[in-house]
């Protein structure tokens, strides 16, 4: 264990993941077999820093950000956020800070009624954040797609009519109107195009540096994961199997497969 991860309850700290465990049933003839997703995760995100969690497909890094999230039950350990376990919340609870802890996943196509146009995407978000006045709703609305680079000509324009990138843009604007403190970005860029990629990336960036906002950043990618974050969580079959300081790669690097991922993405 790395002393990052020893030093859970640092004062900094603003979440951290605790001997996090989760098996899966198997369907069909298999559904007496448990497949286990994770085992014994523990980690911790300081306040405005990026964690990158990397790592292998099927190695569990979705299910650490669904569980955070709360879309998804873990069957071991703990998730303190503020002090508290958001594991222990009741359903009440848990909408209460959904605002707070924010996701943004790589496919969000479906995640947009298809027939709101991103003006009106976003003001319904306001409406329901409890924005009554209609003026205000578009105001704020308009200025939140201002801030992540979708003008006037993509305004009335529906989700399936903006591009991947622009897309990604108006998901992005979703998650921020929430007025996240944290934001989990799960392979956010993988679906795009590598010169796309870069433009949502700074992006991110942007808004982490200027919101002071503190990112899980989930990715198969490490130099893109190396990019964006603080710290560097590498998971392998459902553990996290090391944790290194961005800076300090690619020498900085002592798990076998760590050098791997790093020798692949040579
Ligand atoms: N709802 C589910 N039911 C059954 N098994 C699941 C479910 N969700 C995930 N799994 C399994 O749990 C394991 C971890 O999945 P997870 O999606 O967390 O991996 P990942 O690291 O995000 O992979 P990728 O890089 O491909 O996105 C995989 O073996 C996956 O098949
Ligand atoms: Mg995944």
């Amino acid at each position: 264990m790395t002393e990052l991860s020893k030093s859970i309850g640092n004062t900094q700290s603003i979440l951290s993941v605790c001997g996090l465990g989760k098996t899966y049933r198997l369907p069909g003839l298999w559904r007496r077999t448990r497949l286990t997703a994770l085992s014994g995760v523990t980690f911790e995100i300081l306040k405005g820093t990026t964690y990158g969690l990397v790592g292998e497909s099927g190695g569990g890094k979705s299910t650490v950000g669904k569980i955070i999230c709360g879309l998804t039950k873990a069957d071991a350990g703990q998730v303190m956020y503020k002090g508290r376990d958001l594991l222990k919340f009741s359903k009440r609870d848990r909408k209460q800070i959904s605002g707070q802890i924010q996701l943004v996943f790589q496919d969000c196509l479906g995640a947009f009624d298809p027939r709101q146009s991103a003006l009106a995407a976003l003001s319904e978000t306001l409406y329901l954040r409890g924005q009554k006045s209609k003026k205000a709703r578009e105001e704020q609305a308009k200025a939140m797609l201002r801030e992540v680079g979708l003008g006037l000509e993509q305004e009335g324009l529906r989700p399936f009519e903006l591009s991947g990138g622009q897309r990604q843009r108006l998901n992005i604007a979703r998650a921020l109107l929430n007025k996240p403190e944290i934001l989990i970005c799960d392979e956010p860029v993988s679906a795009l195009d590598v010169s796309i990629q870069a433009q949502i990336l700074n992006l991110l960036r942007k808004i982490q540096r200027e919101r002071r906002l503190t990112m899980l950043f989930i990715s198969h990618d490490l130099p893109v994961a190396r990019l964006m974050s603080d710290t560097i969580g590498v998971m392998q079959n459902g553990r996290l199997i090391e944790e290194v300081s961005a800076e300090d790669l690619p020498d900085g690097a002592k798990h076998l497969y760590t050098k791997e991922l790093l020798r692949a993405s040579q």
